[in-house]
């Protein structure tokens, strides 16, 4: 028989029963070093503090950081901080304050494969639009991954989370978007956070990816500091992102970057009241 799916289709990463295996065991590490840096994430500590801590928690438990040598990337996590909105570089000289959000994003490869995760952390007591866009935000990716289904088409999900981006007034980033990940850390999968009328690309049975929206208090438009990786709102208002490493089973997407338990840092602020 011929195959059902068109070339464009045919290159959506589907990984055999062993790379599936090593995608859970790559998540489950990878969210666990979010939930172990969770309460390092005080005022004081400075962005390359946490990037040390998370880079030994995942070599200790048999993990490679994934960013490390990335295209020149110089450090193992990404922390974006206030109006960073991805790809911030862990620095000594960034320290965090009372008030501020931080993204920190974990990719770490083992068994042959990826995972790939990150969560915005409130540091202290936040403003109050803040935390609205921080909750709102974690909202959005849940969104966004209820609206996976097997045979689904990969624009229900941006469609999804910039519908509840709308109803919060909140902007989305458009610049960066979610991607296939596997074997490779970056496929040819696009999954953009904006509706896309043309991306009716189908998401096929056992298609691993990511959602990892980025909203904004502000406008969404983002430009990039000289070091060629920090991402910034140009109007310097601030933003957050969540993101999860998910696998399209029967009934919808699961999400990999969990404990053995299903648990994720994320959990908590999407279910905070407020
Ligand atoms: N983890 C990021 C993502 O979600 C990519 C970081 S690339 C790096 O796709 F080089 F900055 F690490
Ligand atoms: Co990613
Ligand atoms: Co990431």
């Amino acid at each position: 028989m011929e195959h059902p799916l068109t070339p464009e289709e045919r290159q959506i990463p589907i990984h055999g029963p062993t790379e599936f295996e090593g995608m859970r065991k790559a998540g489950q590490l990878a969210a666990r070093t979010l939930d172990f840096i969770t309460p390092h994430v005080q005022p004081g500590v400075t962005t390359d503090d946490l990037d040390k801590l998370c880079a030994e928690f995942i070599a200790d438990h048999g993990g490679i950081s994934a960013p490390l040598g990335y295209k020149g990337f110089p450090k193992s996590i990404c922390t974006s901080v206030n109006h960073v909105v991805c790809h911030g570089i862990p620095d000594p000289g960034k320290r965090l304050q009372d008030g501020d959000i931080i993204n920190i994003d974990v990719t770490l490869y083992m068994h042959g494969v990826h995972g790939d995760t990150s969560t915005t952390f409130l540091v202290g007591d936040v403003d109050e639009p803040s935390f609205r866009l921080v909750k709102e935000t974690a909202r959005s990716l849940d969104l966004g991954i209820a609206a996976v289904r097997p045979g689904g088409a990969v624009n229900e999900i941006g469609k999804a989370i910039e519908t509840h981006a709308r109803q919060h007034r909140l902007g989305v980033v458009r610049e960066f978007i979610g991607h296939g990940v596997g074997t490779e850390f970056h496929s040819n999968l696009q999954i953009p956070h904006y509706y896309e009328r043309r991306l009716t690309t189908r998401l096929e049975l056992g298609t691993t990816f990511t959602i990892e929206p980025m909203l904004t208090l502000g406008a969404p438009e983002a430009a990039l500091w000289d070091d060629d990786w920090t991402a910034v709102t140009i109007d310097g208002t601030r933003t957050a992102q969540f993101e999860h490493t998910l696998v399209v089973g029967d009934s919808g997407a699961e999400r990999l970057t969990v404990t053995p338990a299903g648990e994720c840092a994320h959990d908590l602020i999407a279910s905070m009241a407020g």
